[in-house]
C-alpha cells in the first residue's frame, strides 16, 4: 500500500471548506485526498485524476464514503482544465499534486518500473497504453545514442552516461533488450556496483520522465492549476528530484514576482527522519506550496 509523503505537512496547509472543492492531479492510492477531506470543514468534492486507472478503481471504495461528491478521471493532469470544465466546476478551493509514480506502481504494475524485477519494459504510467504510445522498451531499443545520452545525462543526471549508453547499444545488437531486469543487468554490467544505490536507479529514472514526458506534463499543468484555482486557496506540489524542483520553483518565484500568489515556504518543506524511516521515498521529497491572491 503506497505510504503518502509529507501527509501532516499537506493538511495543514490545503484546507477544503465545507462544500469545497479539492482537486487532486495525482490521486494514487488516495492518501492524501483522504486526509484532506477528513480535516474538512464538512463534506467536500474531490476530483480525482491520475493515469492508471487501476489507482482510480482501487480508490473509489476509500473515497466514496467521505466525500460528499467524487469525481475519478483517468487521464492526465496536464488536461485538468476540460475535466474541471466537463463537470460543470469553475473554481477549486485546493489542488494537491504529488509528483512521479507510487509504490504500488512498482510493487505490482508489471510495467518495467523497478530494476529490481523482470517485467516487460513499458514504463508508462498509464496502465493502458494504446499502441502507438511511446514506451520503454522503444526508447531502449530504437532511440539514437546521443537522445539516450541526453536524456541519461539531463533527467537521471548520470555522469557515466557514455559507458552505459555503449553497453546498451552492444547489448541490443545481439538481442532486443525486452526486460527491466535485462536492462539492469546490462547498467550493472557497463558501470558496477558502488555503495547501497542500485546503480541502474538514474538511468530508469531518466527512461520514466521521458516515456512520460513528466517535465512538459508539469510545465504545461503550472498555470492551468493557477487559473482555476480560487483566490485565498492554495496550490501544493511535492516533487521527487531536482529537474521537478527546480521547474515549480522558478514557477512559483516567477508568480510571486508579478504579484499573482505568496509563497507559503521560500525553502521547500522536507521530510523530517522520523517520516524518512517509515517510508524511506520521503527522502526525496520537497513540499512548494503557494496562495493565489
Ligand atoms: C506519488 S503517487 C500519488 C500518491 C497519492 N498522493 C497518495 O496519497 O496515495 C503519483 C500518482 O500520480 C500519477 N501521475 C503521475 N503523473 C501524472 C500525470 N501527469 N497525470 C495524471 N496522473 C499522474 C501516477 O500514476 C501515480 O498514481
Amino acid at each position: 500500500m503506497h505510504k503518502p509523503v509529507l501527509l501532516k505537512e499537506v493538511v495543514a496547509n490545503i484546507r477544503i471548506p465545507a462544500g469545497g472543492v479539492l482537486l487532486d492531479g495525482t490521486l494514487g492510492g488516495g492518501g492524501h485526498s483522504e486526509a484532506i477531506a477528513n480535516n474538512a470543514g464538512g463534506k467536500i468534492t474531490i476530483v480525482g485524476i491520475d493515469q492508471d486507472s487501476i489507482a482510480l478503481k482501487k480508490v473509489e471504495n476509500l473515497l466514496g464514503p467521505i466525500a460528499g461528491k467524487l469525481i475519478l478521471q483517468k487521464g492526465n493532469f496536464r488536461n485538468l482544465d476540460k475535466v474541471l470544465k466537463d463537470n460543470g466546476i469553475g473554481e477549486v478551493d485546493g489542488i494537491i499534486l504529488d509528483l512521479g509514480f507510487s509504490s504500488d506502481q512498482i510493487a505490482d504494475s508489471g510495467r518495467g518500473f523497478s530494476f529490481m524485477k523482470d517485467e516487460p519494459l513499458i514504463m508508462t504510467l498509464d496502465d493502458s497504453p494504446t499502441e502507438d504510445v511511446l514506451t520503454a522498451r522503444d526508447v531502449v531499443n530504437l532511440w539514437q545514442r546521443e537522445n539516450l545520452e541526453l536524456i541519461f545525462r539531463n533527467y537521471g543526471e548520470e555522469k557515466r552516461a557514455r559507458k552505459i549508453v555503449d553497453a546498451i547499444i552492444s547489448g541490443r545488437a545481439k538481442k532486443k533488450i525486452e526486460t527491466s531486469g535485462e536492462l539492469a543487468k546490462i547498467i550493472e554490467g557497463a558501470i558496477g556496483r558502488r555503495g547501497k544505490i542500485h546503480p541502474a536507479t538514474k538511468v530508469f529514472q531518466a527512461i520514466r520522465i521521458a516515456v512520460n514526458d513528466e517535465l512538459g506534463a508539469l510545465t504545461e499543468v503550472l498555470p492551468k492549476a493557477l487559473s482555476v484555482l480560487k483566490k485565498g486557496s492554495r496550490l501544493a506540489i511535492i516533487s521527487f528530484h531536482s529537474l521537478e524542483d527546480r521547474i515549480v520553483k522558478r514557477f512559483f518565484r516567477e508568480k510571486a514576482n508579478q504579484g499573482q500568489v505568496i509563497l507559503i515556504n521560500k525553502k521547500p518543506i522536507i521530510a523530517d527522519e522520523e517520516e524518512i524511516v517509515l517510508n524511506p521515498r520521503a527522502r526525496s521529497a520537497k513540499l512548494r506550496i503557494i496562495e493565489k491572491i
